[in-house]
């Protein structure tokens, strides 16, 4: 059997015919920029947003939403505490302040009410994620937002084929981002996509990612970023969109899997998918119940023995190092996203894994709790 992978994308050779003729004829005039446009523009339509900008990663295009909104010095803006540093760094890109939230025991998301306590008269958006591909509740936070006059960011990198209430995660609030990294549902070896629906924003986002200059124009307006998209790249891209069910559909029977395997362990809790949500699970993660004993750490060093790969759940990142390592103050503040994170792991979600490797991985998984529980 070949080894388990931790992550890894699913490419057809109908993807390799886009790549090919990007790279063959995709070079002059209106041909130049043919993949980048039309995977925009089919992107956000199935998103029903009216504007998408395609960037060189997820962590470019939350870069260009808070500069496209003004965000600067002296500004708050808020994040949950688990979640890629991805999330956040343009906070600080920004020079605002990043403001931690706790998460929610269940969905792993920041919660309405983390929300609310975390504002202040500085605050000026929240970035909330789709953790896993899990959907907070959003009607809740848009409501915090919309009470507060505060911007909901939503950054769905990890939420391709999410659904909330019916609505697509990439739908909720001023704009969203996505993230084709090499590791994502659809993938462009690195890539992201802000989506938007407020034409000025929009416009303004737009002149950010070019330096500052209108299309074909060699009059920059001002110093800005240049997180242009490639041909090659988008039609990697849309190669991959156009089989979204086909990728989405093999997340979920991997996430249904490890659910089936695991189902007489109830005190291994996996991504969730409550009534009206529907989860894309980019990756399946489980967080062991405290009454088994094991902490994330302590299975991934079982599984590392065991020669099965395996992920921390993302650390708080107020424990890390590029926050200031404020994990003893932070623990006792947020202790939901502390608690949870040291008892989570994720577990392989590579769209090659098979049948077979999943059940060999979950052996190994019921070897360790039943070992745990001796303990
Ligand atoms: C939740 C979340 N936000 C943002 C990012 C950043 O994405 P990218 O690597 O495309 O910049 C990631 C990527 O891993 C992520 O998982």
């Amino acid at each position: 059997m070949k080894p388990i992978e931790m992550a890894g994308p699913w490419v057809t050779e109908y993807e390799e015919s886009l790549v090919l003729d990007a790279l063959r004829n995709g070079w002059y005039g209106k041909d130049a920029y043919k993949y980048c446009e039309k995977f925009e523009s089919e992107f956000s339509a199935y998103h029903d947003r009216k504007y998408a900008l395609m960037t060189p990663n997820c962590t470019t295009a939350l870069h260009l939403l808070l500069a496209g909104l003004g965000i600067e010095e002296g500004d708050e803006v808020i994040v949950p505490e688990c979640t890629w540093v991805g999330s956040s760094a343009c906070i600080t890109y920004q020079r605002a302040t990043t403001v931690f939230a706790d998460i929610d025991p269940i969905n792993w998301c920041i919660t309405p009410q983390s929300l609310e306590r975390a504002i202040t008269g500085k605050t000026k958006a929240v970035i909330v994620v789709d953790l896993y591909g899990n959907m907070p509740q959003m009607e809740a936070l848009q409501a915090v937002a919309d009470k507060n006059g505060i911007a909901l960011i939503e950054d769905a990198a990890e939420a391709v084929g999410s659904m909330y209430d019916g609505v697509r995660a990439g739908k909720f609030g001023i704009g969203s981002a996505f993230s084709f990294h090499r590791t994502k549902t659809i993938t462009t070896g690195e890539g992201g996509m802000l989506l938007i629906d407020d034409e000025s924003l929009f416009e303004r986002c737009k002149l950010l990612r070019d330096h500052g200059r209108r299309p074909g124009s060699y009059y920059n307006e001002e110093i800005t970023f240049k997180y242009m998209p490639f041909n090659i790249q988008a039609a990697l891209g849309l190669g991959q969109f156009h089989r979204i069910d086909e990728l989405v559909d093999r997340k979920r029977w991997m996430w249904q899997l490890y659910k089936e395997r695991l189902a007489d362990i109830p005190e291994v809790q996996l991504n969730p998918e409550p009534e009206g949500t529907l989860n894309g699970v980019w990756c399946t993660a489980a967080v062991f119940d405290s009454s088994l004993g094991i902490s994330g750490l302590a299975a991934q060093s079982y599984l590392k023995e065991n020669d099965m790969p395996s992920r921390p759940f993302f650390f708080p990142l107020s424990s890390l190092p590029a926050y200031g390592s404020q994990e003893a103050v932070a623990s006792k503040l947020r202790p939901i996203a502390y608690d949870v994170s040291s008892r989570g792991i994720c577990l392989p979600c590579a769209l090659n894994t098979t049948e077979e490797q999943i059940h060999l991985y979950t052996n190994v998984v019921r070897k360790m709790l039943n070992h745990s529980k001796l303990n």
